[in-house]
């Protein structure tokens, strides 16, 4: 069976290919078309489709369109209603049905020789559900939020035997999802984009509305929840974009934050029993990219495992709905699903653009050493990631050790001060340094950083104590453990700060030019691309010294 999935409709357009029970590539549009998020997320570009990813897609499984015995679409418009009785102030919501009934023919368009026959809806939230359920090998209650859906934002319900048992969905306007996109807008940040902004800024404020959100923001006791009107101006003045970031806008970051912990603890608590007990969640949708209450449903919910899908966000619907029409359990076992190139491309690469490079014994210990000298690398190996985090494939890696580097990467990367910087560490370490959910190779959790630590890694450790931890497994990441094992036998610390390889309100790298351009751009000591090493100082002169 060969299933494309689409996800096209709302924002992070994707492709990804199931071939018989296998997941051979998944990708999102903005990797190809440079466009950060793909498109804007507004009614008039639902027609837009993931053209370059789907066809990639296919590349990569030398298949033709005409191969395919189906093609996953991930929303259903027969599932839509009327915008006035959604009641979400949009007059031109009606335009996501109509370009998702013509869909079928667009595709054809894009992919000459596919059949429209061919294309299936799939309810939104059931392929967000599906890209949780059934990327574990168990059976899972599964809880799905997000913005929304057709009609709705949420989805509580069971995965047995790879079939889904819907419990209970919430009906839009009710959303938790668009309750932090509003959030985000009001702080001055760009909605379905920047919510993981919101979330760092929340540790730095106290949550004094929280009584008022109690009584706006309710689960009903019934696995679903209402919001009342909130009237954000009251507690914090809307923030223009490059306004101030006032003791306000934190204190209310962190208030809705903190309620929505707790709403999503109830929900937890309520999938849990209406499943019967089963021992694993599984989480997609959006709002699962909220590594502060996972964590906190992880400990603090009934649950032995949780478990959330990498690409939580839209983008991992595509995948979502590949799986849901084949029903049948696919263990996601990495994120590195994107593109990827030889040696000899990169060599050719590297070669066409002219630059002085190396092809030293060891690449992971020739980033290792320049880390320990504080160097910063552009860690360039093997495919892209599926999903928004960087998880040593696409990664830019720096020293832990150094209060400094926060600020020098996001001076690098262009970004605000206030964002954290995330820690890998070998798992055979983790327990000493950190407390939390383990493993963690995909950071959808924050985990607390042992005191004793806090000093010894600065850089990613959080204003609140936590680190949005990656474990580095050597038998799935042999690699990126080996570069970990290196900078601990230089320096004693088995963590390297890893953030995604880009620069502000770009894509993440994704092609070797597109690495060599970043390179050129930005104060970076070591591109390490496949085998090779290029040392800035051989280039540009200056920078850290080469061994
Ligand atoms: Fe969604």
């Amino acid at each position: 069976m060969r299933v494309l999935g689409i996800n096209a409709i709302f924002h992070d357009p994707s492709a990804a290919l199931i071939v018989d029970g296998r997941v051979l590539a998944a990708a999102e549009e903005e990797r190809f078309s440079r466009r950060k998020h793909g498109k804007r997320p507004v009614p008039f570009s639902a027609w837009e489709l993931p053209e370059l990813s789907a066809a990639w897609c296919l590349q990569e499984a030398g298949l033709r369109p005409g191969d395919l015995d189906a093609v996953a679409y991930s929303f259903d418009p027969a599932l839509c209603r009327d915008q006035a009785d959604l009641n979400l102030g949009d007059p031109w919501d009606h335009l996501r049905a109509d370009y998702a009934r013509r869909a079928p023919q667009f595709l054809a368009t894009a992919l000459p020789g596919l059949d429209p026959d061919q294309v299936r809806f799939v309810p939104h939230h059931v392929a967000h559900a599906a890209s949780a359920g059934l990327s574990v090998p168990e059976d899972s209650a599964v809880l799905v939020l997000d913005g929304r859906g057709e009609s709705a934002s949420h989805l509580a319900g069971a995965y047995r035997g790879g079939k889904l048992e819907t419990f209970r969905c919430q009906e839009l306007p009710h959303s938790l999802g668009l309750l932090y996109e509003d959030l985000t807008r009001h702080l001055g940040f760009l909605h379905s984009s920047d919510e993981y902004k919101v979330m760092a800024l929340a540790s730095y404020g106290q949550p004094r509305f929280l009584g008022l959100l109690r009584e706006l923001v309710r689960a009903d006791g019934a696995g679903g929840f209402t919001i009342d009107r909130i009237d954000w101006d009251a507690l914090a003045k809307t923030r223009a974009a490059d306004g101030e970031m006032t003791e306000a806008h934190a204190d209310l970051a962190s208030s809705v934050q903190a309620r929505l912990e707790e709403v999503l603890l109830d929900l937890a608590r309520w999938t849990y029993d209406a499943s019967g007990g089963l021992s694993t969640l599984t989480m997609a949708g959006g709002t699962a990219l909220n590594c502060v209450a996972n964590a906190r449903i992880a400990a603090e919910g009934p649950f032995d495992r949780v478990w959330v899908q990498p690409a939580a966000g839209d983008a991992g619907t595509a995948l979502g709905a590949a799986l849901a029409l084949g029903s049948e359990h696919v263990p996601f076992t990495t994120a590195a699903l994107g593109r990827g190139w030889s040696d000899d491309e990169l060599e050719a690469e590297l070669r066409r653009a002219a630059v002085p490079y190396t092809r030293p014994a060891s690449i992971a210990a020739e980033a290792a050493a320049v880390l320990a000298r504080n160097g910063i690398v552009a860690w360039y190996q093997g495919r892209s990631e599926y999903g928004p985090r960087a998880l040593g494939h696409r990664s830019l890696l720096a020293h832990p050790g150094d209060r400094d580097t926060q600020t020098r990467m996001n001076d690098v990367k262009g970004r605000e001060q206030f964002r954290p910087i995330a820690p890998m560490v070998r798992a055979e370490r983790f327990h000493d340094i950190f407390d939390g959910v383990f493993p963690s190779p995909y950071m959808l959790f924050v985990h607390r950083v042992k005191p004793e630590w806090r000093d010894r890694i600065p850089a990613v450790t959080h204003v609140d104590g936590t680190a949005r931890v990656q474990t580095v497994h050597t038998d799935t990441e042999p690699l990126v453990a080996a570069m970990l094992t290196e900078f601990e036998q230089l320096t004693g610390l088995p963590v390297v700060v890893n953030t995604s390889l880009n620069t502000a309100g770009r894509p993440m790298v994704d092609t070797p030019r597109e690495a060599l351009e970043l390179f050129g751009s930005a104060p970076v000591d070591l591109l390490a691309i496949g085998p090779f090493a290029v040392h800035r100082s051989r280039v540009f002169g200056g920078g850290s010294e080469p061994r």
